[in-house]
Order: C-alpha cells, then structure tokens, then sequence
C-alpha cells in the first residue's frame, strides 16, 4: 500500500484553524513543515503531496480569512527547503499547465529532482478556479476542453525536455500549437530517470490524460463502488497507449479522524464539525460546484438544478450525486464538505481505519492513499502512531523504505529511455 501524506496549512479540516490545538500561523512556519516532513518520513510514508492555486481559495476574502487555507508557502520553494531536512521521503507538489510555460517547469522540477537526490513529483493540474485565472490576466477560464489540450502538449513538452537533456539531446526542440522551445535543459539526466508525474483531473479527458501521461493519479470518491469504477476505468484505459495496469498508482484521498476508541474519535470529529460557520461551509460548496453563490437559496432546502461546470467537472459530479443519493439540505452537504472537500472520511479506531483502508486495497479500488490530516500536527501524529503500525503489522505497508527515490518507493519503472 502506498501513502502520501497531504499537507495543507492548518489542515484539510475548513475549521482546522479554529481547533484549540491548531497552529494559526503554520502556512508560513516552515519549523511546522519540516516536522510534518519528519513525522511523515519516520512513518516511511511514500511521499509529501503539496496543492496549489496562485491565488485565494474563496472568491470573498471575507471568507478566504476563515478557513484553515488562506496563507501557505508556493509550494514548489516549500518542497525545495523540505527537501534538505529530509532524505528519503518523495516530494510532489502541484503545478498549473494554465499558468506556467513547460521550459520553466521542467526546469523547476528537474532541479528539484536533483537537489531532493531523485525524490521529486509534479501534480499536473489544468486549474480551475476563475479567481487564478484572474491573476493571471485572464477574464475567465479557458473552456475545459482547451485546458486539456494545453496541457497534453505541456505534459508531451516537459517529458521530451526531461528526456532530452544535454549529452542525450536529440536536438529536436518542440514547435507546436502553444509552445516553441529550442534548447535542452542545462541540467543534466534525472537521478530516477525523470521526476513522477502526477495528476489529480478525474473527467472523461482528464482521465485520458492521466492514461496517457501520469505515473500516480490522485482521485476523489467517497463510496468503494466509486472507487473502483475510477481505478477499473482508469487501468482499462492504459493498454491504448501501450502501458501495463502496474505503471500506474491510484492514490484517492482519505480524511481520518482517530482515536483509541470510537466514541473519542466521533467526539474529535463531531467538535471540528461544531466549528464551521455557516456561510463559510455553503461558499466553500459554491467553489466546488462552479457556481457564484449558492447563498440565495435557502439553505435547509434542497440543492439547486446547475448547468455542468466548466470548472471542475469531476468534482461538481461528485457533490450533486451525494446531495441526491442521500437527500441532503445544503447545509448538511456543506457540512459535510467542509470535512474533506468530497474526499473519503473515515471516523474510528485505528483497527477500524485500517479495516476499511484493507477493503479498498485489496478489492482492486486503490493502490495506496492520499492522507489528508484534518489539522497538524495532531491528525498526522495520530495516524503515524496508531494507524502505519497497525498497517505493518498487517503486512500491508512497509517498515522501511526499500529504495532511495520516490520512483523507486512507488514501485514504478524507470522511463523507457533510461
Ligand atoms: C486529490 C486532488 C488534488 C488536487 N489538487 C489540486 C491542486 O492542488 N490545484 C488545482 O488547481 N487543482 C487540484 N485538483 C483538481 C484537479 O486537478 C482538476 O483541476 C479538477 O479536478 C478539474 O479537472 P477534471 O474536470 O478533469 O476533474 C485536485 C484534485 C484532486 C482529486
């Protein structure tokens, strides 16, 4: 089984900051990140996953200031100083193809690879957020289809970059439909052959994508039947570009909350839940279905009819199957998407999150984890101690790193090339 340790500020909780034990300030404490790095390497987790968006979260800085994610590192830079108080744990940080030029990015993230000794990951993400978009000049965002498009040619760009470095270069270059580049990189070959792609988009291209391009894909879904619908779709799609199911990682997202018994976890949960304000809960949903304010309907009422995003599609599918499938108000699914954002959220005992982590391993509908900690430190801390051990001694998860780079971690290939 594979883990990664998703660090997120304050935590992945809306209300982690107002816990009594949050740290307010930890999105720019970088004693905070290294021992999170720490806690997280310790545990042999397999790699630290940084999210990004250059730009505020929530489209009101009202609302931005309550939740636990409006301050934090760029997190290329934040992965670059972890990199250097750790040595074997990977790093992957999230990086936009909407807002980036592939010479730039290869060059960041092959530099990191380096300086990390073959430890580096990039999250491809096309970006969704119209506030991004807006720092960047844009008006609005680019239609999904064309983000897609971008980024295929971005991905096909920085892999031949990665490959083509001096000494091995072809020479070839890259002039294509939204990108020219002349020159290799002037760093050398990756120590793990090249840095791991990720990606975390779940549409129908998104998925393509992936199928042709990712080594690891983060994923969203909340039953196992989702999951592995995901994983089987995804896997099946690979043979079409000559890919084995093994060159792929599907990590989906989980959320624990725990504890030594059940009722203590449930009151550890039940007290974060207290802490969300209303109109922070139903904006935060606003986000995620692509839609300005869902504040003006009433909010005890039923989720409104809503044309298909052109934001983030897979995500907005998600939160309106759950509203409909469990009848819930807005103010219940805000609640409940305040928790985790649509990931998984798992309450218990450490046997009992293990359990459930077993079941969706073991039924083919994931190869491993994204933890998201609902606040730091204390949600890692707790599942370092009491859920990898519970792992190991079900033989489920490694006592000791085997390799030294996160390719090798993962179990993954090194690129054809190489
Ligand atoms: C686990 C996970 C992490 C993600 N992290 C980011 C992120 O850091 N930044 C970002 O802009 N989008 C992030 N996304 C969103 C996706 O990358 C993607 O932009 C979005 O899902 C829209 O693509 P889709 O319509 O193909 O799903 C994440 C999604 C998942 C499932």
């Amino acid at each position: 089984m594979k883990l990664g340790a998703f660090l997120w500020a304050t935590g992945h909780h809306i209300a982690a900051w107002r816990h009594p034990h949050a740290h307010v300030t930890a999105g720019i404490d970088i004693n905070h990140y290294i021992q999170l790095a720490r806690t997280a390497e310790a545990a042999k987790f397999d790699l630290l996953f940084c999210e990004d968006a250059a730009g505020l979260r929530e489209a009101n800085v009202g609302i931005a200031s309550q939740t636990s994610r409006s301050i934090g590192f760029e997190p290329i830079s934040l992965l670059s100083a972890l990199a250097v108080q750790t040595s074997r744990i990977g790093l992957v940080s999230t990086a936009s193809t909407s807002y980036n030029e592939p010479y730039g990015l290869a060059r960041t993230f092959l530099s990191l690879d380096h300086l990390s000794g073959g430890r580096a990951g990039w999250n491809l993400v096309t970006s969704a957020s119209h506030i991004e978009a807006a720092n960047f000049g844009a008006t609005g965002l680019r239609p999904h289809a064309d983000r897609y498009e971008r980024a295929r040619e971005f991905a096909e760009v920085v892999t031949g970059l990665w490959r083509d470095t001096p000494g091995q270069a072809s020479g070839s270059g890259h002039d294509g439909q939204s990108f020219s580049v002349r020159d290799p990189l002037d760093l050398p070959p990756s120590p793990q052959g090249a840095p791991v792609m990720v990606q975390a988009g779940a549409s129908d291209v998104g998925r393509d994508l992936a199928a042709r391009t990712a080594d690891v894909v983060f994923t969203a879904a909340q039953t196992f039947e989702e999951a592995k619908a995901f994983y089987d779709d995804l896997k099946g799609r690979l043979a079409a570009y000559g890919r084995e199911p093994d060159d792929i990682k599907i990590m989906p997202g989980v959320a624990p909350v725990v504890a030594a018994t059940e009722a203590e976890a449930q009151a550890k949960y039940e007290e974060l839940q207290e802490l969300i304000p209303d109109d922070v809960g139903v904006a935060l949903l606003s986000s995620y279905l692509s839609i300005s304010d869902l504040g003006r309907y009433p909010i005890d009422g039923p989720l409104p009819e809503l044309p298909e995003s052109e934001g983030m599609k897979s995500r907005q599918a998600l939160v309106i199957e759950q509203s409909r499938r469990d009848n819930l108000s807005i103010r219940q699914l805000a609640r409940h998407f305040a928790g985790a954002r649509g990931h998984w959220r798992i309450v218990g005992t450490p046997v009992q999150i293990a359990d459930e982590l077993q079941a969706r391993f073991e039924g083919g509908a994931a190869d491993g984890f994204n933890v998201m900690p609902s606040y730091f430190p204390g949600e890692l801390d707790a599942f370092a101690a009491l859920v990898v051990p519970e792992l190991q001694r079900r033989g489920l998860f490694r006592t000791d790193y085997e390799g030294h780079t996160l390719r090798e971690h993962l179990g993954l290939k090194r690129p054809a090339w190489t």
